[in-house]
């Protein structure tokens, strides 16, 4: 990994020790860089109301388009070091909305792979598709 992306992926894994998650004890940090550089941290924030929480790479979305942007090139997503954390159906959907080509980085047993939203996401429903 080129030392930004690998940067990245620092913040997603110091955002991860931040992660609210007392139910499933499943941490899991994003790191959402936009296309200016800038990076937005986010984190899964669990609810009494198991159904109600909500996903790092949710989180990190929500933060950025707060702040006012919507152009991002990649998302790093940190979670066990022993499995895989690879974006779940609706945060792929949610990412899609705002590049369907983002790199996506994520953890897996032994290191950092790298994808891009539309291999997790093929023919994916987006704007385009509202008439
Ligand atoms: N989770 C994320 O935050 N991101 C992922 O990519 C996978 C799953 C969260 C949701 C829930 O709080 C916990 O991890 C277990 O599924």
């Amino acid at each position: 990994m080129p030392f930004s992306d690998e940067a990245l992926m620092q913040r997603a894994q110091a955002a991860r020790k931040r992660a609210y998650a007392p139910y499933s004890k499943f941490h899991v940090g994003a790191a959402l860089r936009a296309k200016d550089g800038t990076v937005f941290e986010g984190v899964n924030v669990e609810n009494a109301s198991y159904g109600v929480g909500l996903c790092a790479e949710r989180a990190a979305v929500v933060s950025a388009v707060t702040a006012g942007y919507r152009e991002f090139d990649a998302i790093a997503i940190a979670g066990p070091p022993e499995t895989a954390t690879v974006p779940c159906g609706a945060c792929r959907q949610f990412l899609n909305e705002f590049n369907p080509e983002l790199t996506v980085f994520y953890t897996e047993a032994g290191g950092a792979q790298r994808t891009t939203l539309d291999e997790l996401l093929p023919r994916a429903f987006g704007p385009q598709n509202l008439t």
